[in-house]
């Protein structure tokens, strides 16, 4: 998978400073910036927070293999909206995936930050994704037995253990709170997903998904399930909180009215971006 090794010791590191390193720290991306791998070509343009370089994905085994992505070159831009459009089938999940370490590519790069993270070490693949990444998805994994405020706090809870979450529980409740505020849901704190609407589960999502302060939202047809009236609100939602939280977003979509509601809108066509 990687045939450029990274020259520099990886900063990414859970034990070294994930758990202990104050939450300003943390989410101020001064750990994980600026310093750029010696042997990794630089395409990265200033403003760029993600960089995807000839990424190339196939499913199946053998002579079966189908190729869905073929080659992906794509920056993503901080603080901003981008939408990653494509048919279904075209390989936007895959691609969602693949940006959020969830799987790897056969070939190609992604950097974060300068950053090469296709070919981090798992651990250091999870960090990312519990403290950089916020993921939404089509269908909203809320747990059924908890409540809207307790959904909201899971990420905490299993990456704290039970003594450093009893210890933080004051100020993760009071953010998980705010969090549900400003996706319109103060009203249904103590509802249980069973009580609430599509729309109001997957704002119960978004909420979740920035509880440990991300500074990238990765949403992966977030009104796929959802009426237009709820989709609106989602849509609504993830704007207002990229400006207050100052968030990137990248959402793929098959919808091209959805896409139009982004900054910036990428085609995905026949496995790669079309100019
Ligand atoms: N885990 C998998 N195993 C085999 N094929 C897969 C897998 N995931 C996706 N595919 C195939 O890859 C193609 C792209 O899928 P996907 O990324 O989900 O597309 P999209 O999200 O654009 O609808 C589809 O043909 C799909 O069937
Ligand atoms: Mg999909």
């Amino acid at each position: 998978m990687s045939d450029v090794a990274p020259s520099q010791p990886l900063r990414i590191d859970p034990e070294s400073k994930g758990d202990n390193m104050p939450a300003s720290e943390l989410n101020s991306n001064k750990g994980l910036s600026k310093k750029k791998l010696n042997s990794a070509p630089l395409r990265i343009v200033d403003t760029s927070v993600m960089s995807v370089n000839g990424l190339f994905k196939s499913y199946g085994k053998g002579a079966v293999q189908v190729p869905v992505l073929k080659g992906v070159d794509l920056e993503i831009e901080e603080g901003g909206f981008t939408a990653i459009i494509g048919q279904s089938g075209s390989g936007k999940s895959t691609l969602l995936h693949l940006l959020g370490t969830l799987d790897a590519p056969d070939s190609g790069e992604i950097y974060f930050r300068d950053q090469r993270i296709d070919n981090l070490a798992p651990r250091q693949q999870e960090y990312l994704r519990n403290r950089e990444f916020g993921l939404i998805f089509q269908f909203y994994h809320l747990l059924p037995e908890l409540t809207t405020l307790e959904n909201v706090l899971i990420p905490r809870m299993v990456q704290d253990g039970f003594f450093r979450y009893l210890k933080n529980k004051r100020s993760y409740r009071k953010r998980a709170i705010e969090l549900l505020e400003m996706v319109g849901l103060s009203h249904r704190l103590t509802h249980k997903p069973s009580q609430l609407s599509g729309g109001e589960m997957q704002r119960t999502a978004i909420a979740r998904s920035l509880i440990s302060d991300p500074s990238i939202l990765l949403a992966d047809e977030p009104t796929g399930n959802l009426d237009s009236e709820n989709g609106a609100e989602v849509m609504e939602t993830l704007t207002a909180l990229r400006k207050h939280e100052n968030l990137t977003v990248v959402m793929v979509t098959h919808d091209d009215q959805l896409a139009s509601q982004a900054d910036r809108v990428i085609h995905l066509v026949n496995g790669v971006v079309a100019s």
